[in-house]
């Protein structure tokens, strides 16, 4: 049996069958890291559902249990109970925070529930500069006092009141730890130009559930108004949209057909546009998207905060578009690194140019296999889904990143008849270098 997070493991996909069938989505990783968080604002137990078999949970419990929250994790179930009646400790443990971008999310609550927090400065995917500048101001005008340290963040707040915050850009991140000290804050705290993601709204709406009083879920401005305190409830993450739209790309790619179920199209409106000018079929049912592929034609790509084009489905969308017919554009506006997976993609036969945070991508090219780096989670699976259509033999290395937000990805994909295996590096036998056919 394969230790699904041994870091030394290593996909070996050959390309060529299309993908057919059906897959249900897991609930969103970026939900549901962050509704495991909003658990330590709770004065008592917070029940989770539909929580996502990934690496980044089980990190996410640790954090929590080295706050003293009892937690009780079944991946299997999908569930999580976490028990927060006691009041956290407000010291996070620095080997787990460091391992994972979404622990930055507990200094919010923490700051909202204990008026203080000590925290690592998290890790995550190497994707950019990942500044949590927004973060600090925002807490500084709601009145807590802030030390940055090389490796860690000091909090204290002993009044933490409600105050108007405009951010520069509509961070995810910045949004959900402000929102996160604002639901237990004293008075009224109002975010402007606030990130509007799915999993934002899904976070605000299970704070409301909790007893959290707020305005404007959804929009640029968010008001809230601090109460004394939040209620146990249970939660059904929402379904992850990212994972929706690889599988949707994955299936127009092949030329195959897929059913995705346990979609909301609506968090999708824009990556559905994009597929359908590309002249992929993408039915609608009530809660489910039938995707068929077939010739695929260039378009034009500009990602932004919601409800723009993601950023984290551009790795995926360059791999489709270096099949399509024509010459596209696709323009990263998120995160500076995020076209290093480019490099890789090129070695395999892709034309694509890079100027700055621009690229034009010329096809279709005839991709070929070749030794690939799984960068980060969504470059780790971009690379896949190029292995899928390569002639020869693709391998992705650090798959690690990948199961920090793909749930089963190789069994899944294996289901829709796709060519792909998940072997330790120590079984490979020779394997083809950079650019090898
Ligand atoms: N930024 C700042 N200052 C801040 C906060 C952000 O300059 O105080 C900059 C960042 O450096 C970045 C941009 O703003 O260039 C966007 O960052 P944001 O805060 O919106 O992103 P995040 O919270 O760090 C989350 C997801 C990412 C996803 C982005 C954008 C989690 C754990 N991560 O990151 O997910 O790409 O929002 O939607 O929720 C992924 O799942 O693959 C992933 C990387």
């Amino acid at each position: 049996m394969l230790d699904p997070t041994s870091s030394d493991d290593v996909f070996v996909v050959h390309g060529g069958a299309p993908l057919r069938g059906t897959v249900r989505l897991s609930g969103a990783k970026n939900s549901a890291l962050k509704l495991m968080a909003a658990a330590i604002l709770c004065d008592g137990e917070l029940r989770l559902s539909e929580i996502p078999a990934i690496a980044d949970v089980p990190v996410m419990v640790d954090v929590l249990r080295g706050l003293g929250l009892e937690v009780d994790l079944d991946l299997d179930a999908g569930t999580c109970v976490i028990d927060a009646s006691e009041e956290p400790d407000w010291h996070a443990p620095a080997d787990a925070v460091s391992r994972i971008r979404a622990s930055l999310s507990v200094l919010g609550p923490l700051v909202g529930r204990t008026r203080r927090a000590r925290l690592a400065l998290p890790g995550g995917d190497k994707i950019g500069a990942r500044a949590i500048d927004m973060h600090l101001r925002g807490l500084e005008a709601m009145g807590a006092t802030v030390w940055q340290r090389d490796d860690e963040v000091e909090v204290h707040a002993d009044e933490l009141h409600g105050a108007l915050l405009t951010l520069d850009f509509p961070s995810v991140g910045a949004t959900e730890n402000l929102l996160l000290a604002a639901v237990l804050a004293d008075g009224e705290t109002v975010i402007e130009n606030a990130a509007r993601e799915p999993e934002i709204q899904d976070l605000c709406r299970m704070l409301v559930a909790m007893g959290a009083v707020m305005d404007g879920i959804g929009s640029p401005t968010l008001s809230i108004e601090g109460v004394d305190r939040l209620a146990p409830t249970e939660w059904v993450t929402c379904p992850d949209r990212i994972e929706a739209g690889t599988y949707a790309m994955a299936a127009a790619l092949t030329g195959g057909d897929v059913v995705i179920e346990r979609v909301r199209s609506t968090d999708l409106t824009l990556p559905l546009i994009k597929l359908r000018a590309a002249g992929v079929v993408v039915e609608e049912g009530a809660d489910s998207l039938r995707v068929k592929g077939g010739d695929l034609d260039a378009v034009d790509v500009v990602t932004l905060p919601y409800p723009g084009f993601p950023t984290d489905l551009q790795p995926q969308l360059m791999v489709l578009l270096s099949q399509a017919e024509g010459t596209s554009r696709c323009t990263e506006n998120v995160f500076e690194s995020r076209f290093s997976f480019v490099d890789e993609l090129r070695r395999m036969g892709a034309d694509i140019e890079i100027d700055g945070h621009h690229a034009l991508i010329r096809g279709p090219s005839q991709l070929h296999g070749a030794t690939l780096t799984g960068l980060d989670v969504r470059a780790g699976a971009a690379g896949t889904l190029a292995g899928l259509v390569a002639t020869g033999t693709t391998i992705i290395r650090d798959v690690h990143h990948v199961d920090r937000g793909y749930a089963a990805w190789v069994p899944r994909l294996q289901e829709l008849g796709a060519d792909v295996q998940r072997v330790p590096a120590s079984e490979l036998g020779p394997v083809p270098g950079p650019g090898d056919a």
